[in-house]
């Protein structure tokens, strides 16, 4: 199949790739110049494990460009575009809106059928309200006739995003027309999971419930966990008698300073404001959020109480990036434990094998260590927030370590350790 997809990244690029591998053509159109030249050259544009190999394996079956007018040449059209938060809390859809007159254009002089997918997280109704005039006005043409219109949510994990894509527990396709969905389903054909097909807005609800129910995990953890250090007792034992249960599952359980990222934040806040426009009030999702923005300040409370004055102290941050496996610092929780140390007057010295380019240019007043190694020499207190697997390997005896994501060798050897939540 002739695929396009429209905005290269993460999501864009590994999904496009993903299929590319798997015996399709594809185009990448991405307003960006940089990204296209770098896509066009066999590199990725972003961080993501097993990207560059894929790329390169792949180099005929894809190019990038800027022009729109290629889609005309592809049966189908993803769209991939961000949809970041507002200060509200919605989400700004001025990127998909702008590629979904850019689809319409080219669809105008297009006679064949044309699928449009979107993948981007959409609040449920917006592909049928928002997206579906705004082609159909651009085009001429009428939405499920002359062109079809589905969604397709994505479910990829950044820096797993290549193994999620070949291995999904499950496919969404939410659609109202006969060919897209034929269209959709000789493309997922080669995938092996259930593949569920609902209309367009609960697709686009499903999406957003499930990044819901995943963040209220991490948020009850937490909780519990909170319960559990007042106790003694250690969360991660709990969890693991927890999750045996059949109905609970196991994963998600990481108690400790709790959740960042593109994804949870942003698509809770945005379902937050969606709930309250339409007269609900989402309780459980706001408390979500609530024990989540206290959650790092945890670690700075566990670290007051071995060095309770923390002015002109030096204090270590391994990690910046949200998660593992990342350059991505976006709602990583090093931002507000960063912000609360140097209210309280204490030197900061961090490192991160990834994200300290990124980090710097928000905080460039803090140091920036050249090895993890440096940060534990050269500090009074270490505080752990992102768990590289490298800081598993670290010399911690005889340090105060306050760990936020749980790294065994530091729970082992550390001097003084505390666990925020055990
Ligand atoms: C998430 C969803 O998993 C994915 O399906 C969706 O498409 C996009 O959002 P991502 O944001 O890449 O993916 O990361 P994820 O691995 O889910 O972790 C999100 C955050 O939750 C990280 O900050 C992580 O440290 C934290 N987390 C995760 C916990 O604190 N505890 C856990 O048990 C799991």
């Amino acid at each position: 199949m002739n695929i396009s997809v429209i905005g290269s990244g993460y999501v864009g690029m590994v999904t496009g790739i993903g299929f590319a591998e798997l015996g399709n053509e594809v185009i990448f159109v991405d307003i960006d110049e940089k990204k296209v030249d770098t896509i066009n050259s066999g590199k990725a544009p972003i961080f993501e494990k097993e990207l560059d190999e894929l790329i390169q394996r792949n180099r005929n079956k894809y190019k990038a460009t800027k022009e729109y007018n290629i889609i005309a040449d592809t049966d189908i059209t993803f769209i991939c575009v961000g949809t970041p938060s507002r200060e509200d809390g919605s989400i700004d859809l001025t990127f998909v809106k702008s590629a979904a007159a850019e689809i319409g254009k080219v669809l105008a002089s297009k006679d064949m059928f044309h699928a449009v997918v979107v993948k981007s997280t959409v609040i449920p109704g917006t592909t049928e309200k928002v997206i579906k005039p705004i082609i159909e006005r651009e085009s001429g043409k009428e939405a499920f006739k002359d062109f079809g219109l589905a969604v397709n949510p994505e479910f990829l994990r950044e820096g797993n995003a290549v193994h999620d894509f070949f291995n999904p527990d499950r496919i969404v396709i939410g659609v109202r027309d006969k060919k897209t969905k034929e269209v959709l389903e000789t493309l997922y054909k080669p995938f092996s999971c259930s593949k569920l097909i609902t209309d367009i807005k609960t697709a686009e609800m499903i999406k957003y419930a499930s990044n819901a129910f995943l963040a209220t995990k991490i948020s009850f953890a937490n909780e519990i966990g909170n319960i559990c250090k007042k106790l003694g007792i250690d969360a991660y034992e709990v969890f693991k008698g927890v999750g045996l249960d059949h109905r609970i599952n196991p994963a998600f359980f990481r108690a400790g300073i709790g959740f960042g990222g593109s994804c949870f934040p942003k698509d809770i806040k945005a379902l937050i404001a969606k709930a309250e426009e339409l007269g609900v009030n989402p309780k459980i999702l706001k408390a979500v959020i609530e024990v989540n923005e206290e959650q790092p300040l945890k670690m700075i409370e566990l670290l007051k109480e071995h060095i309770p004055d923390l002015k002109g102290k030096r204090i270590g941050i391994l990690g910046l990036a949200f998660k593992p496996d990342t350059d991505d610092i976006r709602e990583s929780r090093a931002i507000p434990i960063v912000q609360k140390l140097i209210e309280e007057g204490a030197n900061i010295i961090a490192y991160d094998p990834e994200a300290m380019d990124a980090f710097a240019r928000m905080f460039p007043q803090i140091e920036y260590a050249s090895s993890a190694e440096k940060v534990i020499t050269k500090s009074d207190a270490v505080l752990i927030v992102t768990e590289w697997g490298e800081f598993n390997e670290l010399n911690y005896k005889g340090k105060i370590v306050i760990d936020g994501r749980r790294v065994e060798k530091a729970m082992k050897e550390a001097g003084i350790y505390e666990g925020v939540c055990w």
